[in-house]
């Protein structure tokens, strides 16, 4: 394939696609414009890495400046960040992006198959810092330069995993390397100086400073006392203390060597430069002369071209999209309808206000209770389902008021054939008329489940209802019917088969991103959080892929006595959950961010 003529993709980096190689080149700008330095050592990495490596450094880096632009108040920032995630994450469910940085962040993510989560110790750090809070002990300093730098350096260390070259770090050199760090980020701190005052941040730990006598009046005012004089020098020191002689370069590849040596040289001359500055240091960035940053990183290309050519790394191509998911439209094709807006509840109630942060994207449901719910009234079971489906209703109206996004529910398990006739057929027949009831005002509805055993003219109506309603935006309302979560696994698990004896794709590229893409509905966001009615505990074969980091929330009164408040209470309930997704981060939870106005108890029921 002819490639577009962009500078600096490494032929090695087996990007072909044209669009794609922008997408790179415009990640390897922003990284050199904006930290120059760290630009220049990412050029000693591997030339097959290197894309990649401004990828992981935008992804870190866009959010960073978000946090650190002088515009908007710091929670506005921090909602624009999280903004910027959010779409990062869907982006990297669907497998491309129409961004370019996020384009390239998604390639390297799927290539490589890294996971994303990885990243949010970092995001969560760099987040924190909206706040500007100083440091209080080197301990605080340090905790933060080890949450928002380790991540980016443990995504370089699984690209050199996957691409044949292991570095395991041995747990005696992990406290050297963090030591390390520290110092090249004291030094950055430093040379920085000046350009974080004019912006009002100190970042210098407080302890530190009071140890000096200095105060950061003086230093926010740029006053040079011999405190601060005493203060700085004793930090150069520091600095250069932890810079000098990291033990962990004994066991790393000659590669790596040439390249932390370059870092530890460069470092070491900013300091230098800190030195010379003396009083300039708080009013200019003190930066080693070009040639001086030259001499260092000349030689080091040279090395380290040396020594990585010596050792072959298997790059990995991006694996492809499942073919049946190129052809699908990107742009919808009906028309949105006028919408009506949500009947409100017979008594008046109103949704509970909840933060966003708070507010789950994705709810399911397992509507169970509908056969005990007739018994308990000497009724036949399928009146308890004509009763559920009425709850249902309530249920979709309380999620367009409240701005729920997807709302998934199950009514019909592939299990389910295993009652009696006349329960299945009332259960179809409620299927077939359901198009016209849920169709509110900018319901997009889907259908999640298989057609084998159905009636033919049930699949058209479900196939109609999606089609039809394939341009709304507001709440994606799925039906899970004649759904089994298994089946849907295997399904995608022969489909993936199918396509690696056919010889389009790569074993070792299937990845947790592209098994997703192979699922039936893979735009389906993971679920923030299950419910389920009627008192039972348990699963019952219903979205066993997208429920794996859900919150669970079980509520003992069969579903036709439910309604839309319940799905608020849920909702309330999710939000003062801790989600922590594997982290010990122990981010202390705000209490309860919202009352219902149902004057429903709080908490699980
Ligand atoms: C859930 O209610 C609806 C369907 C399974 C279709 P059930 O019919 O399972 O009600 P119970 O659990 O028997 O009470
Ligand atoms: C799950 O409920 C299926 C639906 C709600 C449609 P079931 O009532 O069929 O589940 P089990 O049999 O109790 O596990
Ligand atoms: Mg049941």
């Amino acid at each position: 394939m002819r490639r577009l003529p962009l500078p600096g993709i490494p032929a090695q980096a087996a990007i072909d696609d044209p669009a794609l190689r922008a997408a790179y080149a415009a990640c390897r700008r922003f990284a050199k414009t904006a930290n120059p330095t760290e630009y220049s050592l990412m050029q000693l990495m591997p030339a097959a890495m290197r894309p990649s490596c401004w990828a992981l450094w935008t992804a870190l880096s866009v959010p960073d400046n978000i946090i650190d632009t002088a515009s908007g108040t710091p929670a506005q920032r921090v909602t624009r960040m999280r903004a910027w995630i959010t779409s990062l994450e869907a982006d990297v469910k669907q497998g491309t992006s129409s961004d370019p940085f996020r384009r390239a962040i998604v390639d390297t993510v799927w290539r490589w198959n890294l996971n994303l989560r990885d990243l949010s110790v970092s995001f969560s750090a760099i987040e924190a810092d909206a706040e500007g809070r100083r440091p209080a002990t080197w301990t605080d300093w340090s905790a933060r330069v080890q949450r928002s730098n380790a991540s980016w350096a443990g995504q370089c260390l699984i690209l050199f995993n996957r691409a044949g070259l292991p570095t395991p770090m041995r747990p005696q050199y992990q406290r050297d390397f963090a030591r390390y760090l520290d110092g090249v980020y004291l030094t950055d701190t430093l040379a920085d100086l000046s350009a974080d005052l004019d912006r009002g941040a100190l970042l210098l730990p407080a302890e530190v400073i009071d140890g000096f006598d200095a105060t950061p009046a003086d230093l926010l005012q740029r006053r040079w006392t011999p405190q601060i004089q005493a203060l700085i020098t004793h930090l150069v020191s520091r600095a250069r203390h932890q810079l000098n002689a990291p033990a962990f370069l004994t066991v790393l590849h000659p590669g790596a060597v040439a390249l932390f040596t370059a870092v530890s040289n460069l470092f070491l001359a900013r300091l230098r430069a800190v030195e010379r500055a003396g009083p300039r240091l708080l009013h200019t960035g003190p930066r080693p002369g070009k040639l001086a940053r030259q001499c260092i990183l000349a030689p080091a290309r040279a090395k380290a071209a040396l020594a990585w050519q010596m050792t072959p790394l298997n790059v990995p191509r991006t694996p492809s999209l499942p073919p049946q998911q190129i052809a699908l439209p990107l742009t919808p094709a009906a028309r949105p309808a006028a919408h009506t807006p949500p009947r409100p509840h017979a008594s008046g109630v109103r949704p509970p206000a909840i933060a966003p942060d708070r507010m789950p994207r994705h709810v399911a449901i397992i509507m169970d209770g509908n056969g005990r719910w007739a018994a308990g009234r000497d009724l036949p079971r399928h009146e308890g389902h004509r009763a559920g489906r009425s709850a249902l209703l309530d249920v979709i109206e309380g999620a367009r008021e409240i701005g729920l996004q997807h709302l998934t529910v199950y009514a019909f398990s592939s299990e389910n054939w295993q009652r009696s006739p006349e329960e299945v057929a009332h259960l179809l027949e409620l299927a077939r008329d359901g198009r016209q009831q849920f169709v509110a005002g900018g319901v997009r509805l889907r259908w999640a489940g298989s057609p084998d055993g159905l009636p033919e003219d049930l699949v058209d109506e479900l196939h109609r209802g999606e089609r039809e309603t394939r341009g709304e935006t507001g709440l994606t309302l799925t039906i899970c019917f004649n759904y089994g979560g298994r089946a849907e696994l295997a399904g995608a698990a022969a489909d993936l088969a199918r396509a690696a004896v056919a010889g389009d794709l790569d074993p070792n590229s299937i990845s947790e991103h592209l098994l997703g893409r192979y699922l039936p509905n893979p735009d389906m966001p993971d679920v923030d959080l299950l419910w389920r009615t009627g008192g039972e505990h348990r699963i019952s074969n219903f979205l066993p892929w997208q429920t794996s980091y859900a919150e669970l929330h079980f509520t003992d009164g069969y579903w036709p006595d439910v309604d839309r408040r319940d799905l608020w209470q849920a909702i309330v309930t999710y939000g003062r959950r801790d989600r922590r997704h594997g982290t010990a981060s122990a981010t202390p939870r705000p209490a309860a961010l919202a009352k219902t106005s149902s004057g429903r108890s709080a908490g699980d029921r």
